[in-house]
């Protein structure tokens, strides 16, 4: 019997894993689910907590769900610890994006100077939790989806013994399914090579059944991105994922007949010889995206804010007592489809299936220029023993550059937010692409410190 430990159950994505530890039983028998959260979460934790149940009676399983404030309660033999948890909520995130954006720069929560604030907000709150899991379940496997998923697993392999943790996201699947739509090919058919980090990393070769498919996926990609222009993808994206749940579903439906993929140009992606990961938007079409996001600012729609009514609109939904299912509205979240990344670690981990999945773990050696002990996002063997990552070896210069340093970046932010260190908070600042002034990132270092001091208790 399995016993999982949640912690920021009170999330609106939790659902989701609960219909996939329904769907697979069979195989991952999960007894009990244990929903932490903390007493600004308790109000989600029950609505959330009491749809969980009314999903399970409807499946009549035998898994027992329970709520609870107090993690140290929850945590005792535990044989998994899932973590989605946001420190301070979607105002801090509101933060994140709002601020930069106020001075002309990017905001986004797992990039730049958001995703250093998230980073530097989250990762005292998760080795609190794994001195927790090391006293009360020093067996249990830490599977992290907390973001920024990247800096949080590096601060984990760095700053604790701790070394059952992986870190999860839902991008590398999301791009192998988008892959799978464009090559016209059942998803499960693929598999990527994946060479670099969280929020940050290219597909450096594609394999259907085994052989490498890499030219055909170029061409078509190529043409793909020659057919629209870089703002109307960007708009179109944006405009299905708000009608999602209205109209019979519609949109929904016309999403999942386009990839997920962002156009680059032709010479760039003739150049790379890679798929980069749609999040490398805002290195490579920064002005762009920036344009875009300025615009949202002056909204009051930057990405937090819309995310804070689609969440209202979420919990009223599952506030139904009738409600037994995970509603599909839930897919207007980025984070859509999660749970099969999450239940599929834990299933393979369980039954040490040896499939191979993509991860956030120990690089070991996988990628040459990466420290050994850093994290690195790549494909992995999954087995009892956690993730066995594939060996990449030296990866070419014309995308080595961007990966070492935003991995310079990670490791300052982690070391930045364990120790307190604001010269090095600083200088993490100006190894980031994102940031263009020294003068500025001491700037609005200060101010994003001063808008988060009641999370940031090491400066
Ligand atoms: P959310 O705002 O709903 O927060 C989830 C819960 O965490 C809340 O109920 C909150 O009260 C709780 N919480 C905050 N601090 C806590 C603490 N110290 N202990 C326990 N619970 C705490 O967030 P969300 O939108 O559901 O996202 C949750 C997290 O997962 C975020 O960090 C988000 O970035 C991340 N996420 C990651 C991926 C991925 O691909 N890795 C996908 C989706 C979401
Ligand atoms: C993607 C990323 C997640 C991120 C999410 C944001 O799925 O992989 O890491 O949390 O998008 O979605 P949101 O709906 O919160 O903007
Ligand atoms: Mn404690
Ligand atoms: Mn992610």
């Amino acid at each position: 019997p399995v016993k999982i430990v949640t912690i920021g159950g009170g999330s609106s994505y939790t659902p989701e894993l609960v219909e996939g530890f329904i769907k697979r039983y069979d195989e991952l028998p999960v007894k009990e689910l244990w929903l932490v959260d903390i007493e600004e979460g308790q109000e989600k934790l029950e609505i959330v907590g009491n749809l969980a149940k009314r999903m399970v009676e409807k499946a009549g399983l035998p898994m027992k769900i329970f709520l609870t404030l107090d993690r140290e309660k929850a945590l005792p033999n535990a044989d998994f610890v899932t973590t989605q948890f946001r420190v301070g909520l979607l105002d801090a995130r509101i933060k994140d994006e709002r601020i930069p954006l106020s001075h002309g720069l990017i905001g986004q929560e797992t990039n730049g100077l958001g995703g250093m604030f998230k980073g530097l907000r989250t990762i005292p709150v998760i080795l609190d939790i794994v001195k927790d899991i090391k006293k009360y379940c020093p067996d249990a496997w830490l599977i992290n989806f907390t973001n920024p998923s990247g800096m949080v697993t590096e601060a984990v392999l760095k700053y604790t013994d701790h070394t059952k943790v992986v870190g999860l996201c839902n991008v590398p699947i999301g791009m192998q399914m988008s892959l799978a739509l464009m090559l016209d090919v059942p998803p499960e058919k693929l598999r990527l090579q994946i060479a670099g980090l969280n929020h940050h990393f290219f597909a450096t070769d594609v394999f259907l059944e085994g052989k490498s498919v890499m030219p055909e996926v170029l061409e078509k990609y190529i043409a793909f991105s020659n057919e629209y222009a870089i703002k109307e993808r960007m708009a179109m994206m944006k405009a299905s994922r708000e009608n999602i749940g209205k109209e019979g579903h519609k949109a929904e439906e016309s999403l999942s007949k386009t990839p997920m993929l962002m156009p680059f140009s032709e010479a760039f992606l003739r150049g790379i010889q890679a798929v980069p990961c749609g999040y490398m938007m805002y290195y490579y079409h920064t002005k762009e995206m920036l344009e875009m996001e300025v615009e949202e600012y002056k909204q009051g729609n930057v990405r937090a804010e819309v995310v804070k009514r689609t969440e209202a609109e979420l919990f009223e939904l599952y506030k139904d007592e009738h409600l037994n299912i995970k509603p599909p509205q839930l897919e207007k979240r980025g984070g859509a489809h999660y749970s099969d990344a999450a239940c599929n670690l834990i299933a393979s981990i369980y039954t040490d299936k040896g499939d191979i999945q993509y991860v956030n773990c120990k690089n070991n050696g996988a990628v040459t220029g990466i420290d050994n002990n850093s994290g690195v996002e790549i494909a992995a063997v999954i087995t009892a023993d956690g993730p066995k990552p594939m060996a990449i070896g030296t990866l070419p210069p014309t995308i080595r550059g961007t990966i070492q340093n935003i991995k310079a970046f990670e490791t300052l932010v982690c070391e930045a937010a364990v120790t307190g260190d604001k010269n090095i908070a600083i200088t993490a600042l100006n190894n980031n692409p994102l940031v263009p002034s020294d003068t500025m990132a001491a700037e609005i270092f200060e101010e994003m410190l001063e808008a988060h001091k009641r999370h940031l208790p090491n400066f």
